[in-house]
């Protein structure tokens, strides 16, 4: 999204440029900005924190990232009880949790699906399920990592019609692993919502497939939470709701509440195989970031927090799925709690790239309204996902601007 606006204060969903023009951003920064822009309650730990120390190495934090740890552990499935506060991005807590894998049963191969993403680094950008941004790095496509079909239902990848299609994308891990595969898969990574490659929602019976095949040839079972965890879902990990039964965790995006870089790896007990020199970066679990996550875990745990999301999340998507009825661009809505995603298609049902692409820009342009498209512009469907703070009045103006959107096009 390149443009010349320039913002130079934020307040919850909206911007505001130098001339005091303001806009409403739709999707929450890059859908990390959990509490919007300049939450109070965040920006006034984090003066204090910038007032009494920014920074000392993590030999000296590990008590505060505990305490930090305990408060997500609190609030993470049972099964989940142990934890690592070393990252601030997603790309490398998803590298930590693959390390964790390979220690833990011995082996190195990684099975990822297809439309997926994981990260930017050179690991992650190899596991990932979108190829496009590996053709320039060779370093990328050398190992023997696999990616599967994804439970995409609305372009089933086996043109195959639920709910008795089999899971033929679930049991697709049997024939890579065998095939695909040098037989010596450690971990499957999965986002319990395919956010970038499309908000893809899996089946229902998707998760408890893919966790028996998984027992069944002892591969563990990673859910990046990337993007779905710290209340993006109305609830505070998809893991939970949709009972994927993971064995660890990755978090990273909401987690910094207001844009403040935090990531965490989260797993069963049994996981904890980590020596600290084996995974930790400078600014892992800096000061920084250890008080915007322990902030941002107070806000979102409050009572009535999530089920506002809930509550309003619904009244999202039932003026999304207004929108479909009145504008058959629309092909397909789906969504959860403040996560949401419009498939755009032509006249024949396929993808419409080149409208996706135009709505988002309109949105900013004549709207003043921040969209995003899934894979940053090569793809078709357009992410509605605001600050979890969001009001019903936002949720309500967001719709009206989309639909201004939507009979101009
Ligand atoms: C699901 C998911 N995992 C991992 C990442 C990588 O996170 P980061 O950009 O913080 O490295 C992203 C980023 O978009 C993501 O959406």
């Amino acid at each position: 999204m390149a443009n010349n606006i320039k913002f130079i204060k934020g307040e919850g969903i909206r911007l505001y440029t130098p001339e005091n023009e303001e806009y409403i951003d739709a999707v929450s920064g890059t859908f990390n900005l959990s509490l919007g822009y300049s939450h109070p309650e965040l920006v006034d730990a984090l003066k204090k924190q910038v007032e009494d120390l920014i920074h000392v190495s993590s030999s000296f934090t590990g008590e505060l990232a505990q305490e930090v740890l305990d408060s997500i552990l609190d609030e993470a499935p049972e099964h989940i009880t142990d934890g690592w506060m070393r990252d601030i991005i997603g790309s490398t807590a998803n590298e930590g949790a693959v390390k964790i894998a390979n220690k833990f049963n011995g082996k190195s191969e990684v099975l990822s699906v297809s439309l997926s993403h994981h990260g930017q680094t050179l690991f992650t950008t190899n596991i990932s399920g979108n190829a496009f941004r590996r053709k320039s790095f060779a370093n990328t496509i050398t190992t023997n990592n696999a990616v599967i079909p994804a439970p995409y239902c609305y372009r089933c990848p086996f043109s195959a019609k639920g709910p008795d299609c089999g899971y033929l994308c679930a049991e697709a891990i049997h024939d890579y692993a065998q095939y695909g595969s040098s037989g010596g898969v450690s971990c499957m990574i999965i986002e319990p919502i395919l956010g970038n490659g499309g908000n893809i929602i899996p089946p229902d019976g998707y998760f408890k497939k893919v966790r028996e095949i998984c027992d069944e040839l002892d591969i563990s079972l990673i859910a990046d939470e990337v993007q779905t965890g710290i209340g993006r879902t109305g609830h505070m990990f998809a893991s939970e709701h949709y009972d994927i039964k993971p064995d660890i965790i990755t978090l990273a995006k909401g987690l910094g509440g207001i844009g403040i870089p935090a990531a965490a790896i989260l797993y069963k007990k049994e996981y904890a195989v980590l020596e600290k020199f084996e995974h930790s970066y400078t600014s892992g679990g800096n000061l920084l970031s250890l008080t915007a996550s322990q902030k941002t875990m107070e806000v979102v745990s409050r009572p009535g927090f999530l089920e506002n999301v809930q509550v309003s999340g619904k009244i999202l998507g039932d003026f999304l799925y207004k929108l479909k009825e009145n504008y058959p661009v629309i092909g397909d809505v789906r969504g959860i709690g403040y996560m949401w995603g419009l498939e755009i298609v032509d006249k024949d049902g396929a993808p419409d790239v080149d409208l996706t692409n135009k709505i988002v820009d309109v949105a900013l342009s004549d709207h003043k309204m921040i969209l995003r498209g899934s894979r940053y512009g090569f793809g078709n469907v357009v992410k509605v996902r605001p600050a979890l703070t969001a009001t019903q009045d936002d949720i309500e103006e967001i719709y009206f601007r989309l639909n201004k959107i939507f009979s101009q096009l």
